[in-house]
C-alpha cells in the first residue's frame, strides 16, 4: 500500500461539521426535517453532523451504486436501498460525502422530487471544484478540493480506508 498524505485533518473536518450543523439548526426551526444519508460514503459525516443538529430531526439512509473498484464515475446510478418512509410534505436534507460529477446527486434529487417533499437541500463535506457534469446547488458545503482521488472519513478506495478519521490522498501505487 502507498503512503497517505493528509488533505483535511480530523480537527478541520469536525470544526466544519459543527458550523454546518449550526446553520442547519437555524434554518430548519419549526420544520419537519428528514436528513437522508447516502450510503456508504456518508456514514461518517452523518454520525458527526447529526450531533451538531439541535432539532427534533429524523434520519434515514439510501444506498446507491458507486464506482465499484474504479476511480472514474460511470454515470450509472442504481438505488440499492430506498428510504424506509414517505417524504411527501417533509423538508429533506441529503447528506453526501463528496460530489464529483454530480451525477449521483442529480439522479437522487430527481427521483426524490417525484415524491413531492416540501423541499430538498444538499449538505456535502467535499466537492471537486469545477468538474461537475451537472450543476448541483450545495446549501451546506464543506470543503472544495481539486480533482484528485481522496480517501478516508467515509470515502473508500476499493472498499477500504473508510475508517480513517481524516481525508487523505494516496501517494504511490495503492495496490502495492
Ligand atoms: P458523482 O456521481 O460523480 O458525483 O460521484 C459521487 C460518488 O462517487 C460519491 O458519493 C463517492 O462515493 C464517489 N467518489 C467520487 N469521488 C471520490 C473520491 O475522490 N474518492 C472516493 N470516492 C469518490
Ligand atoms: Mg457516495
Amino acid at each position: 500500500m502507498g503512503t497517505i498524505r493528509t488533505l483535511i485533518s480530523e480537527e478541520e473536518i469536525q470544526a466544519k461539521l459543527k458550523e454546518m450543523g449550526e446553520a442547519i439548526t437555524e434554518d430548519y426551526q419549526g420544520k419537519e426535517l428528514l436528513v437522508v444519508g447516502v450510503l456508504k460514503g456518508a456514514f461518517m459525516v452523518m454520525a458527526d453532523l447529526a450531533r451538531h443538529i439541535d432539532l427534533p430531526v429524523e434520519f434515514d439512509f439510501m444506498a446507491v451504486s458507486s464506482y465499484g473498484a474504479s476511480t472514474q464515475s460511470s454515470g450509472v446510478v442504481r438505488i440499492l436501498k430506498d428510504l424506509d418512509q414517505e417524504i411527501a410534505g417533509k423538508d429533506i436534507l441529503i447528506v453526501e460525502d463528496i460530489i464529483d460529477s454530480g451525477l449521483t446527486l442529480s439522479y437522487l434529487i430527481k427521483s426524490l422530487n417525484v415524491r413531492k417533499p416540501a423541499s430538498i437541500a444538499i449538505a456535502a463535506l467535499l466537492w471537486k471544484e469545477g468538474i461537475q457534469r451537472v450543476p448541483i446547488e450545495v446549501k451546506y458545503p464543506g470543503f472544495s478540493i481539486g480533482p484528485e482521488f481522496v480517501i478516508g472519513y467515509g470515502l473508500d478506495y476499493a472498499g477500504k480506508y473508510r475508517n480513517l478519521p481524516y481525508v487523505g490522498v494516496m501517494e504511490g501505487n495503492p495496490d502495492e
